[in-house]
């Protein structure tokens, strides 16, 4: 059986993906829809936006309204089988704004967990984690039970919501996976999407004829994961029994500099300029990162399938595409 068939051979089920207009929940919601699911959307619309979604789907539902609501996390969570809980608040609002970082992030993670452990027949929560809860790595590659080190108030949130996870599964025996999701880019994002805001400004500049501007000396390190990867890890921890209590790093395993990847995206749009470094000294606090993979591989068999030359290669197609089919 091929990756995908296993994670969509399950029969049609009504499941709930908080956060589904944002960029990894509406590709998400996407290839639930394909796989026959009837899905349910919870979305403040905060980053989220509605034409990422196909309205009108006979088996879609949009529910506008916020986690941090428990009466309405609850209802839209009735005679689910599966909750996908995307929805959060990213590093720059959160920095700037740890309390609403707070109270969306934990809080509404406690109440898509209370609202679970209330609801009768759901099978599983997954929660989007991130690789940020392990800060400034000692080892490379990062396993998932190496040290976590939150350098911001969004790792610290995000690492909250994932221990509320493991405490539901330990205290009530609420099924529960959580994905540590490491620079997601692809079809879809933004560049003011902070994970792969880097990829989308290489590209506009590639595109208009003007060089990246690349901050610090370039060399920093990131684990750029293409996002049917995620999509797929993340419906893989959903639907298999194996994933039940667990925390995996969804990540490719390779370390791209951003002077690889600035190199990579003039090759791909055809340019032929050279980047340009604005400022050489370091302005990262986090100089690598890449994270271990092999558990998501050896317990449900996934591995990702799109190297970051072919990744950014769909991207560019995207990006072109979007930009003759728009106004
Ligand atoms: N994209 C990445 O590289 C990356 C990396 C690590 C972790 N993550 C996590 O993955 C998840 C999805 O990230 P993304 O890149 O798609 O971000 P995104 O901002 O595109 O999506 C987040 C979605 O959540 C919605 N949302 C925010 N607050 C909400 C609230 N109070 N109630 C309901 N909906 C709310 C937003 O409107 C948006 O649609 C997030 O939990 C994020 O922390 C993403």
């Amino acid at each position: 059986m091929t990756q995908s068939q296993s994670a969509s051979s399950t029969k049609p089920e009504r499941i709930v993906v908080t956060g589904g207009a944002g960029f990894v929940g509406s590709r998400l919601v996407a290839r639930l829809l394909d796989d026959g699911h009837h899905v349910v959307v919870l979305d403040d619309l905060f980053t989220g936006r509605k034409d990422n979604l196909p309205l009108g789907h006979a088996r879609l539902e949009f529910v506008l309204g916020s986690v941090t609501d428990f009466a309405l996390v609850k209802d839209v969570l009735r005679g689910a089988a599966i909750v996908f809980h995307e929805a959060a608040r990213n590093i720059i609002v959160s920095t700037k704004d740890p309390r609403q970082d707070y109270e969306v992030n934990i809080g509404g993670t406690l109440n898509v967990l209370l609202a679970a452990r209330e609801t009768p027949g759901l099978r599983r929560t997954v929660y989007a984690s991130s690789a940020s809860v392990y800060g400034n790595p000692r080892y490379l590659p990062i396993n998932e039970d190496d040290a976590t080190n939150m350098l911001s108030p969004y790792s610290v949130s995000k690492y909250a919501g994932e221990s509320y996870c493991k405490a539901f599964y330990e205290s009530y025996g609420l099924s529960s996976s959580s994905v540590r999701y490491s620079n997601v880019y692809g079809p879809g994002q933004r560049a003011d999407n902070p994970y792969c805001g880097v990829i989308a400004k290489f590209f506009e500049a590639a595109m208009a004829g003007e060089a990246p501007r690349i901050h610090g000396d370039g060399e920093q390190t990131r684990d750029y994961t293409y996002i049917d990867d995620v999509v797929e890890a993340t419906i893989l921890a959903g639907m298999l029994p194996k994933a039940d209590g667990q925390v995996y790093n969804v990540g490719t395993g390779r370390e791209t500099t951003v002077n690889q990847l600035a190199r990579t995206i003039i090759a791909v749009t055809g340019a032929s300029m050279e980047p340009q470094w604005v400022d050489r000294r370091d302005i990262d606090n986090i100089r690598r990162r890449v994270v271990n993979i092999e558990k998501l591989r050896r317990e449900l068999r996934w591995v990702p399938r799109v190297t970051v030359e072919n990744g950014l290669r769909r991207t560019y197609e995207w990006m072109t595409s979007a930009k003759t089919a728009g106004p």
